[in-house]
């Protein structure tokens, strides 16, 4: 059992926090709204506690599950509060025409890394799989991408806790291909496939 936080209550959040749960790890909510974390916190039972936003997180693996454009705002404000953490960056990075928003040269899990202190750890998965996917309890396929060894094994194993399958794609620099893969998801959607489905990869030998 381990100890997980997550910055953010939404889809994803409450969906992997779940997972966590039924796994038997121990979950900390932190939101900025005090009375929507004890909310959450009560709908997912199990013992989520609810920690307090800006404070340092009590799980050596930190989630952060908040919308791209305020990512890097959140790890800044909390500065020294993340030293030490492995920091899961979840986020997609494309608008509404599936267009990247990060600039020419960067990608989102190097602009928050740059943001973390220098003892954190930066891990990209879930970006490509859908919150209301991961609440179906299907074995899915998680694309992991990291710099650290040790930060992306222990990513990689919470990830084979909730059932799903970790794979690594690599180090933090293919987190842009994995943002890419974003809006792929997104137009398989769109153009026949629908919104319930998963990206998995199929191994022959
Ligand atoms: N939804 C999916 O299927 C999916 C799939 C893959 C990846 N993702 C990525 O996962 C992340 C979370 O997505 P989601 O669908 O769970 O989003 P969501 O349902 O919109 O929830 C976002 C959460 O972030 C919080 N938040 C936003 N700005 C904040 C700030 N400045 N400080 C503190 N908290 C802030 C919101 O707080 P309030 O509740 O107070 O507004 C909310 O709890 C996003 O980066 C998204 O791109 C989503």
């Amino acid at each position: 059992m381990s100890s997980i936080s997550f910055i953010g209550l939404g889809s994803m959040a409450s969906a992997i926090a779940a997972r966590a749960i039924a796994a038997d790890h121990a979950v900390e909510l932190i939101g900025r709204d005090a009375t929507k974390t004890q909310g959450l916190a009560a709908a997912l039972g199990g013992g989520a506690r609810v920690g307090r936003f800006g404070s340092v997180p009590t799980g050596d693996i930190v989630v952060l599950a908040v919308p791209y454009a305020s990512a890097v705002e959140v790890v800044t404000e909390y500065g020294a509060a993340l030293a030490g953490k492995v920091i899961v960056d979840i986020t997609n990075t494309f608008n509404a025409d599936l267009e990247l928003v990060t600039p020419e040269g960067t990608f989102g899990a190097k602009e928050i890394a740059k943001a973390s202190p220098d003892s954190a750890h930066v891990v990209k998965a879930f970006n490509t799989v859908f919150g209301h996917v991961l609440t179906q309890g299907r074995p899915l396929d998680v694309f992991v991408a990291g710099d650290d060894t040790q930060a992306k094994a222990s990513v990689s194993s919470f990830i084979t806790s909730l059932g799903l399958r970790p794979l690594d794609v690599g180090g933090l620099e293919m987190a842009r291909y994995l943002e890419a893969v974003g809006p792929l998801t997104i137009g398989l959607a769109q153009n026949g496939v629908g919104f319930d489905h998963a990206l998995s990869v199929s191994i022959f030998s």
